[in-house]
């Protein structure tokens, strides 16, 4: 990083994430010099309110970029290939939220909570995981250090905004049309989100789909656990923001779950929330707008050997994205 005031732009701004992003920036006062805005042509003229004043979007063309200090792109992996390089051969560095780099070993693949001693090692592009293997990751890795994983299971309950603003608006639409009697309709997903429970909607890589693909290989990095077994169903539910899992781990040696609650208490970017007597549990509803991943139905799972079934909850647009890519560039800095 060669400045402490770097100038920022973020690729993607009128995004889902890109635009919770800008938000974050300004929350968290990140010492910017300067923030551009960029989209594509779509957008290009729209005015956004940032903590740095009125900013007007860019169409994202040609070395635009090159000025930059810091650029994150949260447009999709086809934009974060054609223009992160030109980032990092310039000086600067890319944060990509998208997946592009995720599987490139010479990308650090990085949460801060579990793995930021590898943020070093980056040579201009640093990779934001998935929004599901950010909540898993942070939830898993205590319970890696402490009991050793033998094998994850995980059936994910994930938010529309999840696949975008797109989805988010279809939703909105469907709502309001079933409840005005109207038959909803589908364009932005395959299946009518309102009122239903859709496991696909992802690109397929054989019988599964490219986000369980991804939470596996992603998780695998993360933790630094190449040879972790795991089975992942992932699934979209209509569910503004705020994805969830189930979640089985089968662990190395018995672990108590009052020892778990305490330990899961004690780890960074966690909050226990586990009295399900009292109703109290994880739900999206109650992480939306935070940066927590709420922990709780911690138990043990019987149908196992050393198994602990628990759920979670996490805001996919800001820890399951924006602020992750905020906190590595935070991390830069400080490192500088
Ligand atoms: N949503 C999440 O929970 C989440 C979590 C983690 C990571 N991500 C990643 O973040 C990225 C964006 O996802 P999203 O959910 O925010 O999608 P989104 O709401 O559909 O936003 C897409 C953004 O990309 C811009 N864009 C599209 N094509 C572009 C191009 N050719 N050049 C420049 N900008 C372009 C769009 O601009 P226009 O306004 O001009 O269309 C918009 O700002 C994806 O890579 C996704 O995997 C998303």
């Amino acid at each position: 990083m060669r400045s402490d005031r770097p100038a920022v732009a973020v690729v993607g701004a009128t995004g889902a994430a890109g635009g919770t992003l800008v938000r974050i920036l300004g929350e968290r006062a990140f010492p910017a010099s300067a923030l551009e805005l960029y989209a594509s042509a779509r957008s290009a003229g729209r005015r956004v309110s940032t903590y740095l004043g009125d900013v007007a979007v860019r169409e994202l063309s040609g070395d635009a970029l090159r000025g930059a200090d810091i650029v994150f792109f949260a447009a999709g992996a086809a934009t974060s290939r054609r223009h992160a390089p030109g980032v990092a051969d310039a000086g600067g560095v890319a944060v990509d939220k998208s997946s592009a780099y995720r599987m490139d070993p010479a990308v650090p693949l990085v949460v801060p909570e579990v793995n930021a001693e590898q943020l070093g090692r980056h040579r201009g592009i640093v990779a934001n995981p998935n929004c599901v293997t950010i909540p898993l990751s942070i939830v898993l890795a205590p319970l890696q250090r402490a009991y050793g994983l033998r094998h994850v299971t995980a059936a994910t309950y994930q938010a529309a905004t999840g696949a975008g603003i797109g989805l988010a608006d279809e939703l909105d639409a469907q709502t309001r049309d079933d409840a005005a009697g109207t038959m909803p309709t589908a364009t932005v997903y395959p299946h009518v989100l309102h009122g239903n429970v859709v496991p696909g909607g992802w690109a397929m890589q054989g019988a599964d789909t490219e986000e369980e693909v991804k939470v596996i290989a992603e998780t695998r990095r993360v933790l630094d656990a190449p040879d972790l077994r795991m089975s992942v169903t992932t699934v979209r539910v209509p569910v503004t923001i705020g994805h969830s899992a189930a979640v089985w781990a089968e662990l190395d040696a018995d672990a108590d779950p009052d020892d778990v609650r305490t330990l899961l208490r004690e780890s960074p970017g966690i909050v226990v929330v586990d009295d399900p007597a009292s109703q109290r549990y994880p739900m999206p509803r109650a992480v939306a707008g935070t940066d927590d991943v709420q922990v709780g139905r911690v138990r043990r799972d019987t149908g196992t050997e050393n198994g602990i079934a628990l759920f979670f909850s996490a805001d996919n647009l800001r820890k399951g994205a924006a602020t992750n890519a905020v906190q590595l560039a935070e991390l830069l800095l400080r490192d500088r």
